[in-house]
Protein backbone atom coordinates (compact mmCIF):
# COMPACT_ATOMS: atom_id res chain seq x y z
CA UNK A 1 0.00 0.00 0.00
CA UNK A 2 1.29 3.23 -0.96
CA UNK A 3 2.21 5.98 1.44
CA UNK A 4 -0.23 8.39 -0.46
CA UNK A 5 -3.43 6.99 0.88
CA UNK A 6 -1.85 7.30 4.78
CA UNK A 7 -4.71 8.75 6.66
CA UNK A 8 -5.39 12.25 8.04
CA UNK A 9 -6.89 11.46 10.59
CA UNK A 10 -5.90 12.59 14.00
CA UNK A 11 -5.00 10.20 16.63
CA UNK A 12 -4.93 11.32 20.36
CA UNK A 13 -1.95 10.70 22.56
CA UNK A 14 -2.86 10.85 26.05
CA UNK A 15 0.62 12.24 28.19
CA UNK A 16 2.13 10.42 31.37
CA UNK A 17 1.93 6.64 32.11
CA UNK A 18 5.24 4.90 32.46
CA UNK A 19 5.84 1.89 30.08
CA UNK A 20 5.80 -1.90 32.25
CA UNK A 21 6.30 -5.35 31.65
CA UNK A 22 7.52 -7.41 28.57
CA UNK A 23 7.62 -7.10 24.68
CA UNK A 24 8.76 -8.45 21.81
CA UNK A 25 9.22 -6.16 18.56
CA UNK A 26 8.72 -7.63 15.16
CA UNK A 27 11.65 -9.27 13.51
CA UNK A 28 14.03 -7.11 11.87
CA UNK A 29 13.35 -5.32 8.80
CA UNK A 30 16.67 -5.62 6.81
CA UNK A 31 16.60 -9.21 7.83
CA UNK A 32 13.49 -9.48 6.70
CA UNK A 33 14.12 -8.39 3.67
CA UNK A 34 17.33 -10.12 2.97
CA UNK A 35 15.27 -13.03 4.01
CA UNK A 36 13.03 -13.13 1.01
CA UNK A 37 15.29 -11.70 -1.57
CA UNK A 38 18.21 -14.33 -0.74
CA UNK A 39 15.46 -17.21 -0.67
CA UNK A 40 14.16 -16.27 -4.18
CA UNK A 41 17.55 -16.48 -5.77
CA UNK A 42 18.06 -20.12 -3.93
CA UNK A 43 17.74 -23.43 -5.19
CA UNK A 44 14.96 -25.21 -3.18
CA UNK A 45 12.57 -24.29 0.14
CA UNK A 46 13.78 -21.50 2.32
CA UNK A 47 11.07 -21.17 5.49
CA UNK A 48 11.78 -18.20 7.20
CA UNK A 49 10.45 -17.82 10.73
CA UNK A 50 9.62 -14.12 12.23
CA UNK A 51 9.82 -12.63 9.30
CA UNK A 52 8.35 -8.61 9.54
CA UNK A 53 4.88 -9.12 8.44
CA UNK A 54 4.75 -4.99 7.76
CA UNK A 55 4.72 -2.86 4.45
CA UNK A 56 8.11 -2.84 3.79
CA UNK A 57 9.03 -6.56 3.83
CA UNK A 58 5.61 -6.92 2.03
CA UNK A 59 6.80 -5.40 -0.83
CA UNK A 60 9.93 -7.04 -1.70
CA UNK A 61 7.62 -10.13 -1.83
CA UNK A 62 5.33 -8.73 -4.13
CA UNK A 63 8.18 -7.42 -6.07
CA UNK A 64 9.56 -11.04 -5.93
CA UNK A 65 6.35 -12.31 -7.14
CA UNK A 66 5.84 -10.62 -10.04
CA UNK A 67 8.98 -12.00 -11.12
CA UNK A 68 7.36 -15.66 -10.58
CA UNK A 69 8.85 -16.41 -7.06
CA UNK A 70 5.66 -18.26 -5.00
CA UNK A 71 5.87 -17.01 -1.25
CA UNK A 72 3.21 -18.04 0.76
CA UNK A 73 1.02 -15.69 2.30
CA UNK A 74 3.00 -12.86 4.97
CA UNK A 75 0.81 -12.97 8.24
CA UNK A 76 1.61 -12.55 12.23
CA UNK A 77 3.11 -15.49 14.22
CA UNK A 78 3.26 -17.66 10.54
CA UNK A 79 6.13 -19.44 8.99
CA UNK A 80 7.55 -18.27 5.34
CA UNK A 81 8.09 -20.61 2.27
CA UNK A 82 9.60 -19.13 -0.48
CA UNK A 83 9.96 -21.78 -3.78
CA UNK A 84 13.62 -20.74 -4.95
CA UNK A 85 14.17 -19.87 -8.81
CA UNK A 86 17.79 -19.82 -8.78
CA UNK A 87 20.30 -17.23 -9.46
CA UNK A 88 19.16 -16.85 -12.92
CA UNK A 89 15.52 -17.68 -12.94
CA UNK A 90 13.65 -14.45 -12.27
CA UNK A 91 10.79 -14.02 -15.20
CA UNK A 92 10.70 -10.62 -17.33
CA UNK A 93 7.92 -8.92 -15.04
CA UNK A 94 5.19 -8.39 -17.08
CA UNK A 95 4.40 -5.52 -14.72
CA UNK A 96 5.93 -2.69 -13.13
CA UNK A 97 7.78 -3.57 -9.84
CA UNK A 98 6.08 -1.12 -6.98
CA UNK A 99 8.85 -1.03 -4.05
CA UNK A 100 6.20 1.58 -1.94
CA UNK A 101 8.34 3.05 0.92
CA UNK A 102 11.10 0.81 0.54
CA UNK A 103 14.44 2.28 -0.11
CA UNK A 104 15.76 -1.10 1.09
CA UNK A 105 13.73 -3.40 -1.77
CA UNK A 106 14.64 -0.31 -4.39
CA UNK A 107 18.35 -0.73 -3.78
CA UNK A 108 18.75 -4.62 -3.21
CA UNK A 109 16.47 -5.62 -6.29
CA UNK A 110 18.65 -3.20 -8.56
CA UNK A 111 21.67 -5.23 -7.48
CA UNK A 112 19.68 -8.38 -8.19
CA UNK A 113 18.41 -7.07 -11.78
CA UNK A 114 21.41 -5.53 -12.92
CA UNK A 115 22.55 -9.01 -13.76
CA UNK A 116 19.42 -10.60 -15.78
CA UNK A 117 20.72 -10.26 -19.28
CA UNK A 118 17.85 -10.01 -21.70
CA UNK A 119 15.46 -8.80 -19.65
CA UNK A 120 13.94 -5.46 -18.63
CA UNK A 121 12.50 -3.96 -15.77
CA UNK A 122 10.83 -0.58 -14.42
CA UNK A 123 10.77 -0.08 -10.86
CA UNK A 124 9.12 2.75 -8.68
CA UNK A 125 7.58 3.60 -5.30
CA UNK A 126 5.58 6.00 -3.55
CA UNK A 127 6.17 9.60 -3.46
CA UNK A 128 8.64 10.02 -0.78
CA UNK A 129 10.82 6.78 -2.87
CA UNK A 130 10.90 8.61 -5.99
CA UNK A 131 12.61 11.50 -3.73
CA UNK A 132 15.45 9.30 -2.71
CA UNK A 133 18.94 8.83 -4.54
CA UNK A 134 19.47 6.03 -6.77
CA UNK A 135 22.51 7.03 -8.54
CA UNK A 136 24.65 5.62 -5.63
CA UNK A 137 23.38 1.80 -6.64
CA UNK A 138 23.15 2.66 -10.50
CA UNK A 139 26.49 4.24 -10.70
CA UNK A 140 28.76 1.15 -8.82
CA UNK A 141 26.65 -1.33 -10.69
CA UNK A 142 27.77 0.79 -14.12
CA UNK A 143 30.78 -0.04 -12.69
CA UNK A 144 29.90 -3.78 -13.37
CA UNK A 145 28.95 -3.52 -16.91
CA UNK A 146 24.88 -2.66 -15.44
CA UNK A 147 22.43 -0.47 -17.52
CA UNK A 148 20.12 1.58 -15.03
CA UNK A 149 18.08 4.90 -16.11
CA UNK A 150 15.80 6.77 -14.69
CA UNK A 151 14.95 10.52 -14.24
CA UNK A 152 17.95 13.08 -13.15
CA UNK A 153 20.37 11.38 -15.00
CA UNK A 154 19.28 7.51 -13.35
CA UNK A 155 18.83 9.26 -9.76
CA UNK A 156 15.26 8.82 -8.99
CA UNK A 157 13.05 6.57 -9.85
CA UNK A 158 10.75 4.90 -12.01
CA UNK A 159 13.55 3.37 -13.26
CA UNK A 160 14.46 1.21 -15.95
CA UNK A 161 16.91 -1.84 -15.79
CA UNK A 162 18.07 -3.52 -18.92
CA UNK A 163 19.75 -6.65 -17.52
CA UNK A 164 23.62 -7.03 -18.85
CA UNK A 165 25.84 -9.71 -18.48
CA UNK A 166 28.23 -8.19 -15.65
CA UNK A 167 31.54 -8.16 -15.22
CA UNK A 168 33.33 -8.59 -11.61
CA UNK A 169 35.16 -4.82 -9.92
CA UNK A 170 36.74 -3.10 -7.07
CA UNK A 171 34.35 -0.88 -5.78
CA UNK A 172 34.98 1.51 -3.25
CA UNK A 173 31.77 2.89 -1.35
CA UNK A 174 31.50 6.66 -1.06
CA UNK A 175 29.15 5.96 2.41
CA UNK A 176 29.12 3.47 4.54
CA UNK A 177 25.69 2.11 2.96
CA UNK A 178 24.10 -1.25 3.90
CA UNK A 179 21.86 -1.16 0.79
CA UNK A 180 24.61 0.15 -1.35
CA UNK A 181 26.73 -2.99 -0.42
CA UNK A 182 24.39 -5.30 -0.27
CA UNK A 183 23.31 -4.56 -4.06
CA UNK A 184 27.16 -4.52 -5.75
CA UNK A 185 27.12 -8.03 -3.43
CA UNK A 186 23.65 -9.69 -5.08
CA UNK A 187 24.95 -8.28 -8.48
CA UNK A 188 28.28 -9.77 -7.89
CA UNK A 189 26.93 -13.78 -7.24
CA UNK A 190 26.66 -13.73 -11.51
CA UNK A 191 28.95 -11.17 -12.78
CA UNK A 192 32.41 -12.52 -14.39
CA UNK A 193 35.40 -12.63 -12.24
CA UNK A 194 35.12 -11.13 -8.94
CA UNK A 195 34.26 -8.62 -7.46
CA UNK A 196 35.25 -6.58 -4.14
CA UNK A 197 33.49 -3.88 -2.16
CA UNK A 198 35.18 -1.45 -0.07
CA UNK A 199 33.35 1.09 2.41
CA UNK A 200 34.57 4.22 3.96
CA UNK A 201 33.31 2.67 7.27
CA UNK A 202 31.63 -0.93 8.59
CA UNK A 203 27.84 -1.10 8.01
CA UNK A 204 25.58 -3.17 8.65
CA UNK A 205 26.58 -6.90 7.57
CA UNK A 206 23.56 -8.63 7.16
CA UNK A 207 23.81 -9.41 3.80
CA UNK A 208 27.52 -10.89 4.50
CA UNK A 209 26.21 -12.95 7.21
CA UNK A 210 23.13 -14.69 5.56
CA UNK A 211 24.82 -14.75 2.25
CA UNK A 212 27.80 -17.11 3.55
CA UNK A 213 24.77 -18.91 5.19
CA UNK A 214 23.49 -19.84 1.94
CA UNK A 215 26.12 -21.30 0.36
CA UNK A 216 27.68 -17.44 -1.33
CA UNK A 217 31.83 -17.60 -1.50
CA UNK A 218 32.01 -14.86 -0.05
CA UNK A 219 35.04 -13.23 2.35
CA UNK A 220 35.25 -10.40 5.19
CA UNK A 221 38.65 -8.62 5.51
CA UNK A 222 40.38 -5.73 5.62
CA UNK A 223 40.08 -3.11 8.88
CA UNK A 224 36.60 -3.15 10.77
CA UNK A 225 35.47 -5.71 8.13
CA UNK A 226 35.23 -3.26 5.44
CA UNK A 227 36.74 -5.22 2.63
CA UNK A 228 34.32 -8.11 1.45
CA UNK A 229 34.75 -9.85 -1.89
CA UNK A 230 32.54 -11.87 -3.82
CA UNK A 231 34.05 -14.77 -6.14
CA UNK A 232 30.91 -15.51 -8.53
CA UNK A 233 29.60 -19.36 -9.68
CA UNK A 234 28.32 -20.58 -6.22
CA UNK A 235 24.73 -21.58 -6.21
CA UNK A 236 22.71 -20.77 -3.51
CA UNK A 237 20.81 -22.83 -1.49
CA UNK A 238 17.23 -22.64 0.40
CA UNK A 239 17.70 -22.23 4.32
CA UNK A 240 15.52 -22.36 7.28
CA UNK A 241 16.19 -18.31 8.38
CA UNK A 242 15.03 -16.99 11.92
CA UNK A 243 14.92 -13.55 12.23
CA UNK A 244 15.79 -11.87 15.51
CA UNK A 245 13.56 -8.74 16.77
CA UNK A 246 14.37 -5.45 15.42
CA UNK A 247 16.89 -3.14 17.62
CA UNK A 248 15.33 -0.12 15.47
CA UNK A 249 12.03 -0.91 16.85
CA UNK A 250 13.20 -1.86 20.47
CA UNK A 251 14.50 1.73 20.10
CA UNK A 252 11.56 2.91 20.65
CA UNK A 253 10.99 1.54 23.96
CA UNK A 254 14.62 1.46 25.12
CA UNK A 255 14.26 5.37 25.49
CA UNK A 256 10.74 5.74 26.81
CA UNK A 257 11.38 3.55 29.42
CA UNK A 258 14.76 5.60 30.11
CA UNK A 259 13.05 8.91 29.75
CA UNK A 260 9.07 8.64 31.23
CA UNK A 261 9.45 8.44 35.30
CA UNK A 262 8.22 4.85 36.39
CA UNK A 263 9.15 3.09 33.85
CA UNK A 264 10.27 -1.10 34.37
CA UNK A 265 10.49 -2.54 30.87
CA UNK A 266 11.58 -6.07 29.49
CA UNK A 267 12.29 -6.64 25.47
CA UNK A 268 12.33 -9.72 24.50
CA UNK A 269 14.34 -11.17 21.66
CA UNK A 270 16.70 -8.48 20.41
CA UNK A 271 18.67 -8.67 17.77
CA UNK A 272 21.89 -7.94 18.66
CA UNK A 273 24.43 -8.17 15.65
CA UNK A 274 27.44 -5.40 16.96
CA UNK A 275 27.12 -3.01 13.33
CA UNK A 276 23.44 -2.72 14.77
CA UNK A 277 23.90 -1.58 18.79
CA UNK A 278 25.66 1.89 18.91
CA UNK A 279 22.40 2.79 20.51
CA UNK A 280 23.59 0.68 23.19
CA UNK A 281 26.85 2.73 23.46
CA UNK A 282 24.70 5.72 23.55
CA UNK A 283 22.86 4.00 26.30
CA UNK A 284 26.59 4.03 28.65
CA UNK A 285 26.39 7.79 27.88
CA UNK A 286 23.51 8.65 29.22
CA UNK A 287 24.51 6.51 32.26
CA UNK A 288 21.10 4.81 31.48
CA UNK A 289 19.65 2.32 33.72
CA UNK A 290 19.91 -1.10 31.76
CA UNK A 291 20.66 -4.51 31.10
CA UNK A 292 20.83 -7.01 28.14
CA UNK A 293 20.21 -10.58 29.54
CA UNK A 294 20.13 -13.94 28.44
CA UNK A 295 22.18 -13.27 25.52
CA UNK A 296 22.62 -16.27 22.45
CA UNK A 297 23.09 -16.69 18.73
CA UNK A 298 20.04 -17.68 16.61
CA UNK A 299 20.69 -19.02 13.07
CA UNK A 300 24.24 -16.70 12.77
CA UNK A 301 22.83 -13.16 14.87
CA UNK A 302 23.42 -12.46 18.40
CA UNK A 303 20.53 -11.81 19.94
CA UNK A 304 19.04 -11.03 23.74
CA UNK A 305 16.73 -9.30 26.18
CA UNK A 306 17.24 -6.19 26.79
CA UNK A 307 15.78 -4.74 30.73
CA UNK A 308 15.29 -1.11 31.13
CA UNK A 309 14.13 1.06 33.71
CA UNK A 310 13.35 4.99 34.12
CA UNK A 311 16.81 7.09 34.79
CA UNK A 312 15.96 10.26 36.44
CA UNK A 313 19.37 11.66 35.93
CA UNK A 314 20.17 11.35 32.14
CA UNK A 315 23.48 12.69 30.94
CA UNK A 316 23.89 14.66 27.63
CA UNK A 317 25.41 12.87 24.34
CA UNK A 318 27.18 13.25 21.55
CA UNK A 319 27.09 11.64 18.07
CA UNK A 320 29.56 11.21 15.16
CA UNK A 321 30.68 10.14 12.31
CA UNK A 322 32.00 7.07 13.74
CA UNK A 323 29.14 5.64 15.55
CA UNK A 324 26.28 7.08 12.78
CA UNK A 325 26.26 3.64 10.57
CA UNK A 326 25.53 1.32 13.74
CA UNK A 327 22.68 3.83 14.83
CA UNK A 328 21.55 5.37 11.53
CA UNK A 329 17.71 4.88 12.40
CA UNK A 330 17.89 5.34 15.68
CA UNK A 331 18.78 9.34 15.88
CA UNK A 332 15.14 10.62 15.58
CA UNK A 333 14.24 8.72 18.93
CA UNK A 334 17.68 9.73 20.19
CA UNK A 335 16.97 12.92 19.47
CA UNK A 336 13.82 13.08 21.50
CA UNK A 337 15.77 11.15 24.44
CA UNK A 338 18.17 14.56 23.97
CA UNK A 339 15.36 17.26 24.34
CA UNK A 340 14.40 15.83 27.88
CA UNK A 341 18.00 15.55 29.46
CA UNK A 342 19.35 18.59 30.89
CA UNK A 343 22.17 20.33 28.59
CA UNK A 344 23.19 20.22 25.93
CA UNK A 345 24.12 16.86 23.30
CA UNK A 346 25.24 17.06 19.63
CA UNK A 347 24.53 15.25 16.66
CA UNK A 348 27.45 15.41 13.77
CA UNK A 349 28.13 13.50 10.92
CA UNK A 350 24.38 12.70 10.13
CA UNK A 351 24.01 14.04 7.05
CA UNK A 352 22.69 10.74 5.64
CA UNK A 353 19.46 11.37 7.55
CA UNK A 354 18.35 13.99 5.04
CA UNK A 355 18.16 11.50 2.27
CA UNK A 356 15.72 8.67 4.50
CA UNK A 357 12.33 8.47 4.38
CA UNK A 358 12.13 12.02 4.94
CA UNK A 359 14.69 14.77 5.63
CA UNK A 360 14.59 12.97 9.22
CA UNK A 361 16.94 16.22 10.30
CA UNK A 362 13.95 18.57 9.71
CA UNK A 363 11.02 16.93 9.82
CA UNK A 364 12.14 16.10 13.86
CA UNK A 365 13.43 19.52 14.34
CA UNK A 366 10.05 21.16 12.70
CA UNK A 367 7.85 18.58 15.16
CA UNK A 368 9.56 18.94 18.47
CA UNK A 369 10.05 22.85 18.40
CA UNK A 370 6.69 22.13 18.25
CA UNK A 371 6.54 21.03 21.02
CA UNK A 372 8.72 23.65 22.36
CA UNK A 373 12.11 21.87 22.00
CA UNK A 374 14.99 23.96 21.61
CA UNK A 375 16.95 22.49 18.44
CA UNK A 376 19.39 23.90 15.99
CA UNK A 377 19.59 22.38 12.66
CA UNK A 378 22.82 21.95 10.60
CA UNK A 379 23.95 20.56 7.35
CA UNK A 380 24.86 17.51 9.25
CA UNK A 381 23.22 17.33 12.46
CA UNK A 382 21.44 18.78 15.22
CA UNK A 383 22.46 20.75 18.49
CA UNK A 384 19.45 19.63 21.16
CA UNK A 385 19.70 22.52 23.70
CA UNK A 386 17.71 19.87 26.28
CA UNK A 387 15.95 19.67 29.92
CA UNK A 388 12.51 22.39 28.98
CA UNK A 389 9.83 20.55 29.17
CA UNK A 390 8.07 19.60 25.91
CA UNK A 391 4.26 20.86 25.50
CA UNK A 392 1.21 18.63 23.76
CA UNK A 393 0.80 19.78 20.18
CA UNK A 394 -0.48 18.80 16.86
CA UNK A 395 2.06 16.35 15.28
CA UNK A 396 2.54 15.00 12.01
CA UNK A 397 4.69 12.04 10.93
CA UNK A 398 5.03 13.76 7.60
CA UNK A 399 4.41 9.93 6.18
CA UNK A 400 7.98 8.56 8.08
CA UNK A 401 7.43 5.45 10.33
CA UNK A 402 10.33 6.13 12.75
CA UNK A 403 9.01 10.01 13.26
CA UNK A 404 5.38 8.58 13.88
CA UNK A 405 6.83 6.06 17.02
CA UNK A 406 9.80 8.74 18.23
CA UNK A 407 6.96 11.58 18.43
CA UNK A 408 4.61 8.53 19.98
CA UNK A 409 6.68 8.36 22.81
CA UNK A 410 7.90 12.35 23.10
CA UNK A 411 3.96 12.37 23.64
CA UNK A 412 4.62 10.70 26.81
CA UNK A 413 6.55 12.89 28.42
CA UNK A 414 4.79 16.34 27.36
CA UNK A 415 3.22 18.35 30.06
CA UNK A 416 -0.22 18.06 27.66
CA UNK A 417 -1.93 15.88 25.05
CA UNK A 418 -1.19 15.58 21.99
CA UNK A 419 -2.50 14.61 18.74
CA UNK A 420 -1.14 13.50 15.26
CA UNK A 421 -1.92 13.17 11.67
CA UNK A 422 -0.31 10.20 9.41
CA UNK A 423 0.20 7.97 12.38
CA UNK A 424 -0.10 5.07 10.54
CA UNK A 425 2.86 5.24 9.27
CA UNK A 426 4.05 3.05 11.88
CA UNK A 427 2.88 0.15 9.67
CA UNK A 428 5.98 0.49 7.63
CA UNK A 429 8.37 -1.25 10.21
CA UNK A 430 5.91 -2.17 13.33
CA UNK A 431 2.40 -2.88 12.35
CA UNK A 432 1.36 -3.86 15.92
CA UNK A 433 3.27 -0.20 17.51
CA UNK A 434 0.26 1.47 18.67
CA UNK A 435 -1.24 -1.60 20.17
CA UNK A 436 1.68 -2.45 21.91
CA UNK A 437 2.25 1.44 23.24
CA UNK A 438 -1.36 1.18 24.60
CA UNK A 439 -0.13 -2.64 26.04
CA UNK A 440 2.49 -1.16 28.10
CA UNK A 441 1.14 2.30 29.37
CA UNK A 442 0.30 1.85 32.71
C1 LIG B 1 19.22 -0.75 5.72
C2 LIG B 1 20.32 0.06 5.79
C3 LIG B 1 20.27 1.43 6.30
C4 LIG B 1 19.02 1.72 7.10
C5 LIG B 1 17.78 1.16 6.47
C6 LIG B 1 17.90 -0.34 6.23
C7 LIG B 1 19.37 -2.11 5.14
O1 LIG B 1 20.32 2.32 5.20
O2 LIG B 1 18.85 3.11 7.29
O3 LIG B 1 16.66 1.39 7.31
O4 LIG B 1 18.50 -2.96 5.38
O5 LIG B 1 20.38 -2.34 4.45
P1 LIG B 1 21.73 2.65 4.50
O6 LIG B 1 22.38 1.37 4.22
O7 LIG B 1 21.40 3.38 3.23
O8 LIG B 1 22.45 3.51 5.49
Amino acid sequence: MSLISKTYQERHLQSGGGLFGKVRVPGDKSISHRALLFGAIAEGTTTIEGLLPAEDPISTASCLRKMGVSISQIKRNQNIEIEGVGLDGFKEPKEILDCGNSGTTMRLILGLLAGRSGRHFVLTGDESLRRRPMQRVGQPLKLMGAKVNGRSNGNFAPLAVCGQKLRGAVIGTPVASAQIKSAILLAALTAEGSTTVIEPAHSRDHSERMLKAFGANLEVGGEMGRHINVQPGYKLQGQKVIVPGDISSAAFWIIGASIVPGSDLTIENVGLNPTRTGILEVLQQMEASFEIINTREVAGEPVGNIHITHEPSLKPFTLDEEIMPRLIDEVPILTVAACLIDGVSSITGASELRVKETDRLAVMTRQLKAMGAHIEEHSDGLTIYGGKPLQGALLDSETDHRVAMSLAIASLVAKSNSKMIRSDAAAVSYPDFWEDLENLRN
